[in-house]
């Protein structure tokens, strides 16, 4: 039986679906990695877990791409200074050339007031960063830390209920009101202590000396600052005034007027610092201030070697904070050939796990074959 052309057409596939649909594939490269996640048959091995992250897409990639770029840094720096890589000359130990790559650790107030302040400071304390650049909050926190406890609280707390209890809240965490009031004990006779300095020995106070002069002064083996300030690793922090930090100073510029903040010679230090290293990389969790002002830094050496930003902005508004390394490589602030990792995650999940699979596995196995 002869059918039509319209009948034939019903037990036909379209071609212009199947061509569609069905478009042949060109070979990828043979080094492409195969999609894999975690064989769970193996047991509980957190290790082998955060290998499997790398090839099992989304953000576990960028995860196992973070880790190769920052363990890449730290090969780098690996490399002993000779007499010519070195940096006999440099008088300030703070901004002197300590290793083959000079890391730059950037980090949000809010990072200091959860519990990655622990991992910030397992950072400092053991020497595996060179210069941080924070926010005030990133600075006072981490002082108010050791005068009182911060608490876990929750996201849903009621603004006026805290209010009336005098207890204040950062995202899920809550400090009370009188660890401020301490804080301003602490601070207020270190202010004095500042201004009597600036004007008899003509001191002049940047953001970076008076957090060395604060963590200094806290002696206390659980502040960030205080092992910086020991390690002479600089703390920048260029809006050091927006946060609690500047409300004492606003105060004390009632009480004892004339202490003056230089932040320009702050901006030299931190620049020297990049435009003498022989190698740089940036690790920066979170955005704003901290983002831009270590990336501008790398400009004036015509970029980083290596770069993980670790936030949850994105780019579509424009905003620096959202920006991908791609546009920091159009500026200069990151090397052409670099291979710079951008991963969108709340630090206080990743940033921990990051360091578990960089820095701490090189300090542990440093330190054993010492
Ligand atoms: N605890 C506090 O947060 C606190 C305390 C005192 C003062 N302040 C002041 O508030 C001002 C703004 O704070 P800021 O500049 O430190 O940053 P911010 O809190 O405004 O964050 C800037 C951007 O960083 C990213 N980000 C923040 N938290 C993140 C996280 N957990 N994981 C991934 N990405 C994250 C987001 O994209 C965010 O938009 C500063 O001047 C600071 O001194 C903050």
């Amino acid at each position: 039986m002869d059918l039509t052309k319209h009948e034939k057409s019903k037990f036909v596939a379209p071609d212009i679906a199947v061509s569609a649909v069905l478009v042949p594939s060109q070979e990828l490269p043979a080094e492409t990695p195969l999609v894999c996640g975690y064989d769970w048959e193996s047991g509980v091995d957190y290790n082998k877990i955060l290998e499997s992250y790398a090839c099992s897409g989304f953000q576990a990639t960028s995860f196992g791409n973070a880790v190769n770029e920052i363990n890449k840094m730290l090969k780098c720096r690996s490399v002993t200074l000779t007499e010519e890589t070195g940096d006999p000359y440099e008088e300030d130990n703070f901004i002197k050339k300590k290793t083959n790559c000079t890391i730059f650790l950037g980090y949000t107030s809010n990072m200091i007031s959860s519990g990655l302040r622990d991992t910030i400071r397992f950072l400092v304390k053991n020497k595996l960063v060179d210069c941080i650049v924070t926010t005030a909050g990133g600075v006072e926190e981490d002082f108010i830390k050791c005068l009182a406890p911060t608490y876990v609280g929750d996201f849903s707390l009621s603004g006026k209920m805290l209010r009336t209890r005098g207890i204040n809240r950062i995202g899920n965490l809550l400090v009370p009101n009188d660890n401020y009031c301490k804080f301003e004990e602490w601070v207020t006779p270190i202010l004095d202590e500042m201004l009597m300095e600036q004007i008899r020995d003509n001191v002049i106070w940047t953001p970076s000396r008076i957090i060395a002069k604060l963590g200094e002064k806290i002696n206390d083996e659980s502040s960030v600052c205080y092992w910086a300030w020991k390690n002479n690793i600089p703390i920048f922090s260029p809006a050091l005034t927006d946060g609690s930090l500047g409300d004492m100073m606003y105060f004390h510029s009632f009480k004892k007027p004339g202490l003056v903040i230089d932040i320009l010679s702050d901006l030299r230090r931190l620049n020297t610092m990049a435009v003498k290293a022989n190698n740089t990389g940036m690790i920066i969790l979170g955005g704003g201030v901290v983002k831009h002002h270590i990336c501008n830094a790398n400009l004036m050496r015509n970029g980083a070697d290596f770069a993980v930003y670790v936030n949850t902005a994105n780019e579509f508004d424009g905003s620096d904070a959202g920006a991908r390394p791609d546009e920091a490589v159009s500026w200069g602030k990151i090397r052409v050939n670099a291979t710079p990792v951008k991963l969108y995650a709340d630090a206080t999940l990743v940033f921990p796990m990051l360091v578990a699979q960089t820095f701490a596995k090189y300090h542990f196995s440093n330190k054993k074959n010492v």
